[in-house]
């Protein structure tokens, strides 16, 4: 495996951001213990996991377990801890497969996932940047980005899914009715809501507030660690279902539907993705 890539760096197959990963806690994650009352946020980048962070209101950090800027030292935080996480199934610790702690896998249309990361990646310095979005959909499609290949990150944890305790949520459904999203959420974490948590929740977790949010863009580790290319742009750029249709051509936007149908065939999930 080629491992000298300036911005990813491979371990067992699969892509890290090389200047992020904890790769010390990567290589030990079978020791990383797993608490009954954990709950992990998992998602292939740019699908949209940062709304869920508001769930737990007295949590106001959901770090990530693979990359973490400053070092954060999980065994000395409290329960319940929430993580988030772009690990493939074959890598997660091995005490998530006890099925006690909870994992809530987030997954969005892929053209939408490959439009958005287009944008990341030549928004952030540490990463390799894109002068089109040939280049950068060549690369989506190799599976050479952070993540590895979109395709085998949610077929790997959805045919595994019996192995843990996981809720799948589509990032489409959770645009459309944000209200049943939480709701389902909650009884999958068995936190009761009352109707004026619900509505708080609701409330915080649409794209509208958390623009607004500088927490949810992180505003502060981008400015402290001088990481963007430029200043205009957020985490949360647009939030919408079907920017693909904006950036895509027609051959391109055909070329990605032939290779989803050959990577995705028999794949029992079912996809409706422009839900509008
Ligand atoms: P866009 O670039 O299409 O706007 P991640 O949080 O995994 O990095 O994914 C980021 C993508 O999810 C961005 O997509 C971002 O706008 C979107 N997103 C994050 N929180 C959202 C929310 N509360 N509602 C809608 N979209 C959200």
């Amino acid at each position: 495996m080629d491992n000298t890539d300036t911005y990813l760096l491979n371990f067992k197959g699969c892509y890290f951001q090389r200047s992020l990963v904890d790769v010390d806690l990567v290589e030990h994650l079978d020791d990383f213990e797993i608490r009954d009352d954990d709950v992990f946020i998992i998602t292939y980048p740019k699908s949209g996991h940062r709304n869920r962070s508001e769930l737990v209101n007295t949590c106001d950090r959901v770090p990530f377990l693979e990359y973490s800027a400053q070092k954060v030292d999980h065994v000395n935080r409290p329960s319940p801890r929430l993580f988030t996480s772009h690990l493939p199934y074959y890598l997660a610790p091995k005490g998530l497969k006890n099925r006690k702690a909870k994992i809530v896998y987030i997954y969005r249309n892929p053209k939408d996932v490959l439009t958005s990361y287009f944008h990341f990646s030549n928004w952030l310095v540490t990463f390799e940047p894109s002068d089109n979005i040939e280049h950068f959909m060549k690369r989506f499609l190799d599976g050479k980005v952070m993540g590895s290949l979109w395709f085998d990150h949610i077929r790997g944890w959805y045919e595994h899914r019996h192995d843990f305790n996981i809720l799948f949520m589509m990032y489409e459904e959770m645009k459309k009715d944000l209200r049943s999203s939480v709701l389902k959420i909650s009884s999958f974490l068995e936190k009761e809501l009352s109707e004026e948590d619900l509505d708080v929740v609701v409330s915080q977790a649409t794209f509208q507030n958390m623009k607004l949010d500088p927490q949810a863009n992180y505003d502060y580790i981008l400015e402290a660690e001088n990481w963007t290319r430029t200043k205009e742009g957020d985490f949360l750029r647009k939030g919408t279902i079907g920017d693909w249709k904006h950036h895509l051509t027609v051959e391109q936007n055909e070329r990605f539907d032939r290779i989803f149908q050959m990577k995705m065939k028999d794949f029992p999930l079912k996809f409706i993705w422009d839900i509008n």
